[in-house]
């Protein structure tokens, strides 16, 4: 380690920084291309399940049909929670933040883990496949005991995605819209070493139990210029309540150096090939609602945006069209964000039992700019 000599190249931001190999996830952004084990999103979106995505990002190739029905039965079996998780829901101060009980409900099921004390990969691979079950019916369960609604049990016949929507609604979707779901699941399934995922490394790369990296990446994936864009990218959408206003909201916020949510990313410099799948389906709901004022809201921001920042590269990531589907869906906005988390939990942990497989404990530089020498004054001395 370098002390006192010349000043660092510092990587702010680790923008163009290097930390590990992987074989899950590949962005080229500049294409607009993302593949999950060398397969393009766009036929995953097209032919695969939620639960074949997970077994791919898990296992690292595509299940046959048995594993797939496995997987199925796996993930449908682990989402029934313990009965106490609903105490805790009712100890949670009211209002509190649905990503704050997720991240505190995950600390709470560590204790309950069958395998706690086990850290093999197979132990992990299987704590895996409970947290992504789980996650859901967290998610599921807090919404309608929070309202004072009856909170539906899992039925292990349905999907994930349906089963999921079905818990947070209390009606079984269509199913065109449980598809939607669905697909909405695998596009948030995993994205690379993205501030969350970084976030659960960081945990894993001390040697922290599964479920530690998870609270580390849901703590993470929170914030606003990450998984909070969603909510505010619609509340954006619900501000500006009429298409023909949103060209001259977006021009004023950019005047005021305002972010607009859902827009840029550190990687792709063209259009990210989840926002026009999620754009397709934000289109359809709105048909399928037979309003689709908050559509063409969002999309005359998108064009105003795209036209003002052109030189900048900047288009619309996958927070920008999720929220409207979502919100077609019948998903309350301050849920958008543990909706990210309820699919990128198979990409959180397949990524950690990646960087297992060749652990190095993450522990960067920072170069210290304050004062040194400085003399101790006693308490009472100081001014
Ligand atoms: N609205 C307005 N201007 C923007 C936006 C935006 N959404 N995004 C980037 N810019 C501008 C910046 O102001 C900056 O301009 P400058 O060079 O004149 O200072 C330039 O484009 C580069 O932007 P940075 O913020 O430096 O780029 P960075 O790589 O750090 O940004 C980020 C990535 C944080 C996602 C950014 O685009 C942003 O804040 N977007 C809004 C929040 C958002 O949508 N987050 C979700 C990201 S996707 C995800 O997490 C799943």
């Amino acid at each position: 380690m370098k002390a006192d000599l010349e000043t660092p190249r510092i990587d702010r931001g680790l923008d163009d920084v290097y930390v590990k190999e992987t074989k899950i996830c590949f962005i080229d952004g500049e294409q607009g291309r993302l593949l999950y084990r060398g397969y393009d999103i766009r036929d995953l979106a097209e032919h695969s399940s939620f639960e074949e995505t997970v077994f791919l990002l898990l296992q690292g190739r595509l299940p046959n049909r048995a594993e797939l029905e496995r997987t199925k039965s796996e993930l449908a079996a682990a989402r029934t929670l313990p009965p106490s998780v609903l105490k805790l829901f009712r100890s949670m101060p009211e209002h509190a933040a649905p990503m704050d009980v997720l991240r505190t409900a995950v600390s709470y099921l560590s204790g309950f883990d069958p395998e706690r004390a086990d850290s093999t990969r197979a132990a992990n691979m299987r704590k895996a496949m409970r947290l992504v079950a789980q996650l859901a019916t967290i998610v599921a369960t807090y919404e309608r005991s929070r309202k004072g609604q009856r909170v539906l049990r899992p039925d292990p016949k349905l999907g994930h995605a349906e089963d999921f929507l079905r818990m947070i609604t209390g009606k079984r979707p269509s199913p065109e819209r449980a598809r939607m779901m669905d697909v909405a699941l695998i596009l948030y399934a995993d994205h690379a070493i993205n501030a969350s995922t970084f976030g659960a490394i960081v945990a894993a790369s001390t040697l922290a139990d599964l479920h530690s990296t998870v609270v580390s990446a849901i703590a993470v994936l929170k914030g606003p210029l990450h998984g909070g864009a969603i909510e505010a990218a619609l509340s954006a959408i619900e501000e500006i309540r009429r298409p023909e206003a949103a060209e001259e909201y977006v021009v004023n916020a950019l005047r005021n150096k305002q972010k607009i949510f859902g827009f840029g990313h550190r990687v792709y410099k063209t259009y990210d090939p989840r926002a026009l799948m999620l754009k397709e389906y934000a289109r359809k709901l709105g048909d399928l609602q037979g309003d689709s004022t908050y559509f063409r809201i969002a999309t005359a921001i998108e064009e105003t945006v795209v036209r003002e920042l052109a030189s900048k590269r900047i288009y619309p990531n996958v927070d920008f069209y999720s929220g409207l589907v979502f919100h077609g869906l019948g998903i309350p906005s301050d849920l958008f964000t543990p909706v990210f988390a309820v699919a990128r939990v198979s990409g959180w942990t397949a990524q950690v039992m990646e960087y297992w497989e060749d652990n190095r404990l993450l522990r960067p530089l920072d170069w210290y700019v304050g004062p040194k020498d400085l003399e101790y004054t006693p308490l009472d001395e100081r001014a």
